[in-house]
């Protein structure tokens, strides 16, 4: 049986050999440290799991859920947007998700045809190429780079691409740089939607995963809302990965195109899900803070720690994510081959972001202060 072109065009999994190793390595009984997995490692908090609960029994849960989300999640998200943004958004110009991933790896079917480009953050998220290549699109990358704050250029993009652009996506606070974007560059990116009719998706999950000051929204710059389209998730801010729910909210038409494509894939996140997700947007403001605060301090420890060590670390703003240049004459990936054989630690090879990953690494911050400490003791003793 044969794959579909559409399925035989996605990028193989350039982890493979890493992978193994690791396997093998926890086969031998090695004790392997993962730093390279994104999903907080603290369960959910039990308010929302009360939340949770309560809200599975009522039988009204148990149907299929309605439309482009509950009444009660929607109207929280517009009272959220305006507790978190000032940004005054209508029920028509939001949907509901199963997780972010859901509206990132959609929306191309809604707006691009084959042949279309889709301009993509380099190093990024995995999703903005497998969905640009699902809906036979072409990935042109925007490299992301140190000297630019990791911001993409956008003067440096010839004008035949943007005339073919359908997409931009934006990913800020950044995964994996830990960036955070400024007004004035959504500003900007938006100037050029604008001329080449073009929609800017900005990718916000750590929006709230910040170190210093809050990250803004692409929504709250003005007039912009016609070409912008905001993803927001539950996921990192609330240790809800599991529970699968998130958000876009936008410019009404693309909503309505990424409805009308999500209308005929899925029946919409569970109902029970939706509840305990308006009530946490409304009452876990506090929970947001203990989160913000134990990644906060991870960061430095584990910023500190490299920098002790001598590597070349990017200062973290957000997320749950440090990058740090490899040691000069290593590749990404041999890199992480090397720290996986001599230290029993699994790092994220920059590579599997994009090519102009490959100088970098990324670790995760979700282990505990005693298994970071080991980590890097262990890359104490690393012969670079
Ligand atoms: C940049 C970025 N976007 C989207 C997602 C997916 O989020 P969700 O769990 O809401 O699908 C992730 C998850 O790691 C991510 O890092």
């Amino acid at each position: 049986m044969e794959f579909s072109d559409r399925v035989k065009s996605l990028p193989p999994y350039i982890f493979v050999e890493l992978s193994k190793k690791k396997k093998q390595a926890i086969k031998e009984g090695r004790k392997i440290i993962d730093l390279g997995i994104g999903d907080p490692d603290k369960p959910t908090p039990e308010k929302i799991l009360n939340f949770i609960k309560e809200a599975t029994v009522k039988p009204e849960n148990h149907q299929y859920p309605i439309g482009r989300g509950s009444k009660i999640f929607i109207n929280s998200i517009i009272e959220w947007m305006k507790k978190r943004f000032n940004v005054t958004v209508e029920e028509n110009e939001i949907l509901v998700l199963i997780g972010a991933k859901d509206g990132i790896t959609h929306l191309p079917l809604a707006f691009v045809n084959p042949g279309d480009i889709v301009l993509i953050p380099d190093p990024g998220y995995p999703g903005y190429v497998s969905g640009t290549l699902l809906a036979g699109g072409k990935p042109y990358f925007m490299p992301l780079l140190k000297e630019n704050n990791f911001l993409p250029d956008l003067k440096s993009i010839p004008e035949e691409i943007y005339k073919k652009t359908k997409i931009m996506w934006l990913n800020y606070p950044n995964n994996p740089t830990s960036a955070i974007a400024t007004y004035e560059f959504y500003n900007e990116a938006i100037k050029y939607a604008k001329k080449y009719n073009f929609i800017i998706a900005q990718d916000a999950p750590y929006c709230d995963i910040y170190f210093e000051k809050p990250p803004i929204s692409i929504l709250e710059i003005k007039d912009g809302r016609d070409n912008v389209i905001e993803f927001f998730s539950l996921s990192k801010t609330y240790n809800m990965t599991g529970w699968r729910v998130g958000y876009a909210v936008g410019g009404e038409k693309i909503i309505d195109g990424l409805a009308t494509v999500k209308e005929n894939m899925d029946s919409g996140t569970v109902s029970a899900i939706q509840e305990a997700a308006a009530n946490t947007l409304k009452y876990c403001d506090k929970e947001v803070e203990e989160i913000r605060q134990l990644y906060k301090k991870r960061a430095i420890m584990c910023y500190n720690g490299l920098k002790n060590l001598d590597y070349n670390v990017i200062e973290p703003k957000a997320t749950l994510y440090i990058w740090s240049e490899v040691p000069k004459g290593f590749s990404s990936m041999q890199f992480a081959t090397k720290v996986l054989d001599e230290c029993d630690v699994v790092l994220t090879p920059g590579i599997g972001f994009g090519p102009s990953g490959d100088k970098y690494f990324r670790i995760s911050l979700t282990v505990d202060d005693d298994i970071m400490n080991t980590a890097i003791e262990r890359l104490k003793k690393l012969k670079k």
